[in-house]
């Protein structure tokens, strides 16, 4: 694949950090959101993607849009497995420490996630409208883990902000494209048929399986063919993180999708097959090595 087929993507951003740190918060105000003040006893459970536009100034100074995908992981101990697979997914990590509680269990886990991954972090020291807040004091607990802030001779990041009061989120989506544009060569070609992965799925009462997947090359289209996890089918409808349709979904963009046969596993790989009766066979396969390899591992066990 030649250079010039590879175009230019946005980054696709993590955003991890303790339970009740302000990630979800932080994404509602970038959104202009409020879908944390909806979850059931304010705690997040299941993975969320959304692509924002934001403004940017390039370097001739001139405000362009550059869109951002942004994957919130929920922080309570349990959901070990989502931030991994968020980790997975992502060009980039927003590490969110509120300032009143500092470095938590999960912050070590989420960052330790990325660290393996090989993404670059960015820290977002967040609540820092709440009097107790110390910002010091994270970029203090953080340089045990090798973040280093800038400011301390380090590489690292660090932006304070205050998802609740709306402060220097600017600063930080700044921040994240900084790292974006120094860090990584961010290309896809879209000119092909889509390749990605499901980041979660569930069984719809009205809608059958629906899958949020990601795109990280090609174009999706609906009326494709396709294969996610071990089920398949035909793309029958997409919709964005409003809710509303969409005909396409090119690289870094997360998009649910209506059609399978079956609800594929969080993680499982997605992609086009040339017709319907080709996804069903290399679904087939899928099922078959899957099967294979449980008997496999059952019979190690005897
Ligand atoms: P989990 O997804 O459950 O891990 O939590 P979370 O990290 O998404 O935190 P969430 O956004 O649910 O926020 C937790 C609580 O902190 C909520 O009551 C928020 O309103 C509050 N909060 C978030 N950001 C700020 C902030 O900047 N300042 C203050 N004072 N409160 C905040
Ligand atoms: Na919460
Ligand atoms: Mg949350």
């Amino acid at each position: 694949e030649s250079d010039e087929e590879r175009m230019p993507r946005p980054p696709v951003v993590t955003v991890m950090g303790h339970v009740d740190h302000g990630k979800t918060r932080l994404l509602d105000t970038i959104r202009n959101a409020h879908v944390q003040a909806g979850e059931a006893g304010g705690i997040t459970q299941h993975i969320g993607a959304y692509q924002v536009t934001v403004d940017h100034q390039d370097d001739d100074g001139e405000t362009v849009q550059r869109p951002i995908t942004f994957i919130d992981t929920p922080g309570h101990e349990a959901f070990t497995a989502m931030r991994a697979r968020g980790a997975d997914v992502t060009d980039i990590a927003i590490l969110v420490v509120a300032a009143d509680d500092g470095v938590m269990p999960q912050t070590v886990e989420a960052l330790n996630h990325a660290q393996a991954a090989n993404v670059p972090i960015v820290v977002a020291v967040n609540k820092i409208d709440k009097p107790e807040a110390n910002p010091q004091k994270i970029r203090q607990q953080l340089t045990e883990f090798n973040l280093v802030a800038e400011e301390y001779g380090g590489d690292t990041m660090f932006v304070d902000v205050s998802a609740r009061e709306n402060l220097h989120i600017d600063d930080l989506l700044e921040a994240v494209l900084l790292t974006a544009d120094a860090a990584l060569d961010l290309r896809a070609n879209p000119d092909k048929d889509a390749r990605g992965v499901a980041i979660e799925a569930n069984l719809d009462r009205g809608r059958g399986p629906v899958a949020t997947v990601l795109v990280q090359q090609g174009t999706l289209h609906v009326g494709d063919a396709i294969v996610c996890g071990t089920g398949h089918g035909r793309v029958r409808a997409m919709l964005d993180e409003h809710g509303a349709p969409m005909q396409e979904a090119g690289p870094s963009r997360p998009v649910q999708v209506l059609g399978l046969t079956s609800v594929p596993g969080a993680g499982d790989s997605f992609l086009v097959a040339q017709d319907e009766r080709t996804a069903r066979q290399i679904a087939e396969k899928r099922e078959a090595a899957k099967r294979a390899a449980a008997l496999s591992r059952s019979r190690k066990r005897i």
